[in-house]
């Protein structure tokens, strides 16, 4: 795949991870919505994590980044595990809804912030 697809996916992937984490979230923090009806959200989150590593990690290939990697990719490597981890919060702390939506959004500020600076 050539690298302006590659980055296509990866944007789509985090567009799929955060829409699935703000569908959560909205339907836990308006009524207790069962899984039943709120699965989809859930594979949007899935499939968006699956698109995003996978993307990422081609991507870098792209870069050039072989065996040692740069600070700023193992960075995004963790903003990537919270991104995954933030389900459990969407679920379980849906009372601290604006407290999520901000903390998500500042996991893409700095996902963004080390891809384009790429700071250390
Ligand atoms: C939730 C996690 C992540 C988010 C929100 C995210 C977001 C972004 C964004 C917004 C860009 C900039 C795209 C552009 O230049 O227009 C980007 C680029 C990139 N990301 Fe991610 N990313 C995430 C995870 C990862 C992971 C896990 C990896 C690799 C293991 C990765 C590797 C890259 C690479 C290599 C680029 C391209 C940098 C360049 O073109 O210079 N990302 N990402």
């Amino acid at each position: 795949m050539d690298y302006p697809t590659l980055k296509i996916v990866h944007l789509v992937g985090l567009v799929l991870v955060f829409m699935g984490l703000a569908g959560v979230l909205a339907s836990k923090a308006s009524t207790d919505v069962p899984f039943k009806k709120r699965w989809l959200f859930h594979l949007s989150h899935g499939v968006g994590l699956l698109l995003i590593i996978c993307s990422g990690f081609a991507l870098a290939y792209q870069l050039g980044v072989r065996e040692v990697v740069p600070g700023w990719l193992k960075g995004k490597m963790v903003i990537w595990l919270l991104a995954g981890g933030s389900m459990v919060l969407a679920t379980r702390f849906s009372r601290f809804a604006g407290s999520l939506l901000i903390f998500f959004a500042l996991l893409v500020l700095a996902a963004a912030w080390l891809a384009i600076e790429k700071p250390f």
